[in-house]
């Protein structure tokens, strides 16, 4: 065997196929030296590489990492609604994992964010698995490109970090498909990522590494996942238990690579299924082996700054800008106030966490700009009551400002990888030095820091202008400077709701469940998919995001390209004399459904920049799933017939344009039985026209008359046939036997 060809699972013994199914420590697969095999370095993302110092010996050191680009986290890229940046970000951490040696990089993360109190929603992308899923596939494709795995996690369902090793998210198989898989679905069946790491929770009482359905049934018989599963750290609880479920990889190792072997030689494993799982983990080493063959590699350090400095101009969302506020003048008399200006909080807690290549605050950048302003820290970055002294600095420096930016946000131990929030609230000591300063100078704009959504309503009365900068990684400094002073306009879009209090939000209600469970109640009104359907007041909808530009979209036409397939066009102009992008964005509006729908549900987005007083046509294609729902009763995605209202608008809430297009349906029928109730006897073709014969029959006397009115209509609708003689004792019985006898026939007639 030459040096670089790796063997086939054929060439391993038993106990080699064993020791590949789990890693050789907490950062490494497990070689097999004999026959060629490296233990190649697998290690978090994901908005950067996070490579351990302490990696050789295993240790977990969250904050001891070799330094790489901190590119904006999640909660920040996510809404910069732009695949190709996200590409990009892909490209150069996986450049970063080719320098030190690392063939998988564990991320991203697409869970969905079902309650913005989640402790990782800093890490995640966003309420709509449609937005999760088209955005992180950037991150997978961008690294992959270069010859390094990702790490697609955590599948599935973990939404909380309460309890998140046991909990059971007891979630109905239509959530799971509608809401909790699809962004997994999508980047599987696009980009293939290398590796997936399995959730900690459990699904519906089963743990996520031993669920067959999930990881076999699922993943790759549905989907057709070509690659490998890993367990998330410490997440695989029984050894042959998992890799029967299809866990290719235990991470890190539990070293009871003994058990699979006992388990292959009494029959417990089957050959097969261990030479499948194993043979996964040689392919994976195969596919990095080129990349990791790249011998001193430099990635360009400023080069990837770069990419992060523009990916956190496009991370920020413009919320409020009343009177034009924004953008400031580098010459007006500027007041900052806030120890986030100075000591920016860039990225979450938790395993996430990077040592970056450089930092620059904001308060530097303007130092190195040649911007003169006036700083005060105002409070400290702890959950510490207010320092009095400091605040009464800050309303005095505030005071004569022209403009005052205020930047306030959660401290870091507000949030974090886990545990989960208690209260969306930013620190009452922030809100009341706000008003203090307000009291003074009416001139304030909010810079918020922020991983997950907070309130915003409560205190938004004090400034003119808000901007969301979530957490905008190591380049945060100089992109906030270029958007503050104008030099690019904001373009951020939420990918997350903000609502007006915590307890609107449809989740509330199962948060964070209890002794051991979670109940997903709210089933596939997650978000703005509740607070649109039933009509709810927000702060600012799903979507939204403010420019210094204006815009303008008309010409929406929406053409049906096949029975249930439809092509839309549009044309976006850019009004204003400032250039900048929009976002167009395209929701579906079901008509009348068999089930409860949401109200709409976004099925495409466009960035588009356009430079002043420019126009754009945009097209999007909408596929058979943009129309579908998951029938439990069918066991399947299902198109009605009928109307669709497709949408056009830059958030759930700002519709410009809609079209109608009228769907052939796919035709999905399940067989009339005696269960089947008389409205759904009327609802089908066939057994619309049995129906009609039982009320012709009974008119003409050959059979029991129903009693025809309005109400025993309505009565009967919901009733069974089989439950006739409730009703008519053997006048029932005769017109359920011929509403069989009549089905039977015309069945024996079509075959
Ligand atoms: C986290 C994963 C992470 C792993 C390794 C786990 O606790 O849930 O996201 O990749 O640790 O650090």
């Amino acid at each position: 065997m030459s040096e670089n060809t790796y063997p086939s699972v054929n060439d391993l013994t038993l106990e080699e196929k064993a020791s590949l199914t789990s890693g050789g420590d907490a950062w490494h697969l497990q070689g097999v030296e004999a026959k060629g095999i490296p233990g190649y370095m697998i290690t978090d993302g994901p908005h950067g590489l996070r490579k351990s110092n302490s990696a050789t010996t295993g240790e977990v050191d969250l904050n001891n990492s070799v330094p790489a680009t901190c590119f904006p986290p999640a909660a920040g890229l996510s809404s910069s609604w732009n695949p190709e940046l996200i590409h990009q970000v892909g490209e150069a951490m996986a450049e970063e994992c080719i320098q030190e040696k690392v063939a998988v990089i564990l991320g991203p993360g697409v869970n969905i964010k079902r309650n913005p109190l989640g402790g990782r929603c800093f890490e995640y992308w966003s309420e709509d698995p449609y937005l999760a899923g088209h955005e992180a596939v950037g991150i997978v494709a961008g690294v992959q490109s270069k010859g390094v795995g990702t790490s697609l996690k955590h599948f599935a369902a973990n939404n909380q970090e309460t309890d998140r090793l046991r909990v059971s998210a007891n979630i109905s198989q239509r959530a799971l498909r509608e809401i909790y898989f699809p962004a997994f679905e999508h980047i599987v069946k696009t980009a293939q990522p290398w590796t997936i790491m399995c959730s900690y929770n459990r699904i519906n009482g089963v743990h996520s590494a031993q669920n067959r359905w999930l990881l076999t049934d699922v993943l790759r018989d549905e989907w057709g996942y070509e690659g490998i599963v890993m367990s998330d750290w410490g997440a695989d609880h029984d050894r042959v238990a998992s890799l029967n479920a299809g866990l290719n990889l235990e991470m890190p190792p539990s070293y009871t690579d003994d058990q699979i072997v006992y388990a292959a030689r009494d029959g417990r494993i089957q050959p097969e299924q261990l030479d499948r799982m194993a043979q996964g983990m040689v392919d994976l080493v195969n596919k990095t082996r080129s990349a990791m063959s790249i011998d001193d590699y430099h990635f360009d350090v400023d080069a990837h700054d770069e990419v992060a400095h523009q990916a956190a101009i496009e991370s920020m969302v413009l919320l409020k800008n009343d009177d034009d506020i924004l953008p400031v003048a580098a010459n007006a008399k500027i007041a900052v106030i806030g120890e986030f200006a100075r000591t920016p909080r860039y990225q979450g807690g938790g395993s996430s966490h990077i040592t970056p290549t450089k930092m620059t605050s904001f308060l530097d950048t303007l130092a190195a700009r040649g911007v003169d302003v006036a700083f005060a820290p105002g409070f400290t970055l702890d959950l510490e009551p207010a320092d009095r002294t400091l605040e009464a600095e800050a309303v005095e420096t505030a005071k004569n400002a022209d403009v005052v930016l205020m930047f306030l946000g959660l401290p870091e131990a507000a949030e974090s990888e886990g545990f989960d929030r208690e209260t969306l609230d930013i620190p009452a000591k922030q809100v009341e030095l706000l008003k203090a300063v307000a009291a003074e100078n009416k001139n304030i704009v909010v810079v918020l820091s922020n991983g997950s959504v907070v309130s915003v309503a409560p205190w938004a009365g004090n400034a003119k202008g808000i901007l969301e900068s979530w957490l905008l990684g190591q380049a945060g400094g100089p992109a906030l400077a270029d958007v503050i002073f104008g030099k690019v306009s904001p373009s951020g879009k939420l990918a997350q709701t903000i609502p007006m209090n915590i307890n609107d939000d449809p989740s509330m209600i199962n948060w964070p469940g209890e002794e051991g469970h979670v109940d997903y109640g709210e089933g596939v009104f997650v978000g703005y998919r509740y607070y649109d359907t039933y009509d709810k007041a927000v702060d600012y909808p799903f979507g939204f995001g403010l420019s210094y530009a204006t815009f303008a979209i008309d010409g929406v036409n929406v053409a049906k390209t096949g029975a249930n397939t439809a092509h839309v066009t549009a044309t976006v102009t850019n009004t204003s004399d400032v250039d900048a992008a929009e976002t167009v964005q395209v929701y579906v509006a079901p008509g009348k459904a068999a089930v409860a729908r949401p109200k709409h549900e976004l099925k495409g987005f466009r960035k588009v920049f356009l430079k002043a007083g420019e126009s754009a046509e945009i097209t999007f294609d909408l596929d058979e799933r943009a129309f579908a729902y998951w029938s439990e009763k069918f066991n399947d995605w299902h198109v009605e017939a009928g109307e669709y209202t497709v949408e056009v608008g830059t958030s759930s809430r700002d519709i410009a344009a809609v079209a109608v297009v009228t769907l052939d349906g796919d035709g999905k029928a399940l067989p009339l039985d005696e269960w089947s109730t008389f409205g759904e006897w009327a609802d089908d073709p066939v057994g619309s026209k049995i129906v009609a014969s039982v009320y012709a029959e009974g008119e003409a006397g050959n059979l029991p008359q129903l009693p025809d009115n309005d109400m025993m209509r309505m009565f009967l609708k919901s009733m069974p046939i089989n439950s006739m003689p409730m009703l008519m004792s053997d006048g029932g019985k005769a017109i359920t036997a011929f509403m069989l006898d009549e089905y039977a026939k015309i069945a024996e007639t079509a075959e």
